[in-house]
């Protein structure tokens, strides 16, 4: 049982004011060491990472932005998956994609080893690209128009997953993105029964 009650007034018993052990000033100067490196690695990485967006983006009103969306969708409209059109783009086009609560639309069709510029906004409110199973994250947040240099470089069908809370519909906005290799042909059917993996289809 605790008998002294400790005020602040008095010393707190103890050795703290000994200079420190020498293994402990060891711990504290690798500790430092490694902050260092991981701070160095910051701007680094801006640089080397090769993982950074094109960095083009502007301001963009989130209804125009749709309504270029749906124009693009009506102009290289390939096919249909329930009720979203699949559209293929000639490669090196200007391609969009617009988040919208709860759905991500249109499904785009591209192929691999090309290039686009893919531009990313929402319609409504704030939600996150993430394209499964890559490694790809991304805020989208209404009134900016991500601009992407995307080159695709594995043929598939993906699966775009918002991973921002964006309401009750939230864990139900999945998009499609399609792959399919240079040589324009279908995607393998055992490539997409490995992606869909239980996801909805
Ligand atoms: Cu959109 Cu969560």
């Amino acid at each position: 049982m605790l008998t002294k009650v400790h005020t602040g007034l008095d010393p707190v018993p103890g050795i703290w004011w000994r200079p420190a052990h020498k293994s402990e000033k060891v711990w504290v100067a690798i500790a430092f060491a490694w902050c260092m490196v991981l701070f160095a690695m910051m701007p680094l990485w801006h640089f080397r990472g090769g993982q950074n967006p094109a960095g083009v983006r502007t301001r963009v009103d989130p209804r125009a932005f749709h309504e270029r969306t749906m124009e693009f969708a009506a102009q290289y409209k390939v096919g249909e998956d329930r009720g979203t059109p699949i559209v293929q783009p000639p490669p090196g086009a200007d391609v969009y994609l617009t988040a919208l609560t709860y759905s991500w639309y249109p499904i785009l069709q591209l192929v691999a080893g090309k290039e686009y510029m893919l531009h990313i906004s929402s319609r409504d409110m704030n939600h996150g690209f993430s394209l499964y199973p890559m490694n790809i994250n991304f805020q989208i947040i209404p009134g900016y128009d991500y601009a992407l240099r995307v080159t695709p470089t594995e043929a598939g069908d993906f699966r775009i997953v918002c991973n921002e809370f964006c309401g009750i519909g939230h864990h139900a906005m999945v998009g499609r993105m399609i792959v399919v290799d240079s040589t324009g042909a279908e995607v393998a059917d055992n490539a997409s029964a490995r992606v869909l993996g239980g996801a909805s289809r």
